[in-house]
């Protein structure tokens, strides 16, 4: 059993998460991340890579007004354990919990910070075995479960094959192949191989463009 996984893509036009030198955080606009507030206060958990928690120091918090009391669980794929224990979601694990998904012992300088480190099966790559940590989480009673990003943890969890909706917020900016690309490697050779998705829904979201897929 896993929890029921949204992937939330916030991209250019042409679905770069990010310029090359990792710029991200205003591609899409106030409404879009409005959204994007009520999307987590609607998840169990919510889900990031390491690599986002380095580049962004995001908090993962609900800040819409009237669901402050609406935090899910914010949790952090990171094999060694490279968040920083002054990072934003360290420093605030005291107020809501936030998750460290490691295939290490847990470091206690973590620890000490009020973060919860799990200890997660290795998988073939070397990092936190995906199928592993879904079932943790779905075992700890988070029922469903919002993925943010990034690209890699994207890819791993459209691999897996373990993303059942997409909301996807798309800005009318272009930033080309040098930008960071929001789904990493699907390893797909053939269109056969290529998980299709039906289209629920495509609206306007500020000057955004909004669309809802689920799986088919
Ligand atoms: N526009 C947006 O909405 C948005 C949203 C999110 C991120 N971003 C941008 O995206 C960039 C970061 O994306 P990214 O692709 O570099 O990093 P990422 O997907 O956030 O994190 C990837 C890292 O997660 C760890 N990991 C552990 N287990 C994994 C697994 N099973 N599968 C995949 N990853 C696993 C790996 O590091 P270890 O091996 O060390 O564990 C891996 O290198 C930043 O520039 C950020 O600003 C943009």
């Amino acid at each position: 059993m896993r929890p029921r996984v949204t992937l939330k893509l916030a991209t250019s036009l042409d679905g770069r998460i990010a310029t090359a030198s990792g710029e991200s955080q205003w591609i899409t606009g106030e409404a879009a991340r409005a959204e994007g507030h009520r999307l987590r206060a609607t998840h169990d958990a919510v889900l990031v890579g390491i690599g986002t928690a380095l580049a962004d120091d995001p908090l993962l918090t609900v800040r819409e007004p009237g669901l402050e009391d609406r935090q899910p669980v914010r949790v952090v794929m990171d094999s060694r354990q490279r968040l920083d224990p002054d990072s934003k979601l360290a420093r605030s694990a005291g107020e809501s919990p936030v998750i460290v998904l490691t295939i290490q012992l847990p470091a206690p300088a973590l620890v000490r910070a009020g973060v919860e480190v799990i200890q997660i099966h290795t998988g073939r790559d070397g990092r936190v075995s995906l199928r592993h940590a879904l079932t943790t989480l779905r075992d700890r009673g988070l029922i469903s479960l919002l993925v943010e990003g990034g690209g890699e943890v994207a890819g791993s969890f459209l691999r897996a094959d373990a993303v059942d909706r997409i909301e996807w917020f798309r800005a009318p900016i272009l930033l080309g192949a040098e930008g960071r690309p929001g789904i990493g490697s699907l390893a797909i050779d053939e269109l056969g191989q290529a998980r299709r998705f039906r289209r629920l829904a495509a609206e306007p979201c500020g000057d955004d463009l909004w669309e809802r897929y689920e799986r088919l």
